[in-house]
């Protein structure tokens, strides 16, 4: 079964075609990949499969729902987890989550499921103010599970983040693989990438470059003991003797 099915996705910002005729479909269960340069249609494409931007032409559907005409019927079947996103600094963990868990209709049982799923059971009763980054984070992902989502999103989850939590964060996304959620994420760590996707595409310019398992892509590419960073960078418009070349 398919949990995402996107035709020729495309979003325009005035004169910029941001994301520029996107097709690619992922599995149910699978962990998604999508990586790509700053500014290469990452968040733009996830603001659209998440009915949050309309797209100027194509396509999608997310768990069968089409992400503009069915958007009622697509936000609960999804969770979205974006860096700017807000937590109530006043509030604890547990405050927050059951604050979220009323608004959003949800068993409040499933407060002390999520703060165990990512980790926060013990700093549960601190103010989310006195937080650290690794700390919201995991918030952020707890809020975005209460009500199960069968699709998850994550934009850059690791990003700034100690290698002890970002390895916490790739544990928790691995963990709900084996629960059956779909996870679709952007990261600029390639080697995150390597160690935690089924399958990456690789975005450049708003097109897919590449799109494949992180193994294939790094044999079908011309050079011995290839890394997943060589692939993005041959593929992004960098040498791989090192600068950039005129794309
Ligand atoms: N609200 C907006 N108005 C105008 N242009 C935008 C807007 N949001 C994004 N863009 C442009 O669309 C393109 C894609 O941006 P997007 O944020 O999707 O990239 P990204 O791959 O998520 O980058 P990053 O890795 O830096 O997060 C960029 O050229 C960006 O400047
Ligand atoms: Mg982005």
């Amino acid at each position: 079964m398919l949990a995402i099915e996107v035709k020729g996705l495309t979003r325009k910002y005035d004169d910029v075609v941001a994301v520029d005729q996107l097709s690619f479909d992922v599995a149910a269960g699978e962990i998604f990949g999508f990586l790509g340069p700053n500014g290469a249609g990452k968040t733009t494409t996830i603001k659209m499969l998440t009915g949050q931007l309309r797209p100027t032409n194509g396509t999608a559907t997310v768990c069968g729902f089409d992400v503009v005409t069915q958007r009622q019927q697509l936000k609960p079947a999804i969770g979205v987890v974006f860096e700017y996103q807000n937590i109530y600094e006043r509030m604890t963990a547990v405050e927050n989550l059951r604050f979220s868990a009323r608004l959003y209709g949800v068993n409040g049982n499933r407060v002390k499921e999520v703060l165990t799923q990512v980790g926060l059971q013990d700093q549960k009763r601190k103010k989310s103010a006195k937080f650290s980054n690794g700390m919201k984070q995991r918030l952020l992902i707890a809020r975005a599970l209460l009500h199960q989502p069968r699709v998850l999103f994550l934009d850059e989850p690791t990003r700034g983040l100690d290698p002890g939590v970002a390895r916490d964060i790739r544990a928790i996304v691995q963990n709900l693989k084996t629960q059956g959620v779909t996870v679709f994420l952007t990261t600029h760590y390639m080697e995150e990438a390597d160690k935690l996707c089924d399958r990456v595409a690789i975005l450049h310019n708003g097109r897919i470059a590449a799109l494949d398992k992180p193994n294939n892509l790094k044999q079908n590419i011309d050079q011995a003991n290839a890394t997943l960073e060589d692939v993005f960078l041959a593929l992004t418009g960098y040498s791989l003797a090192g600068g950039s070349v005129p794309s």
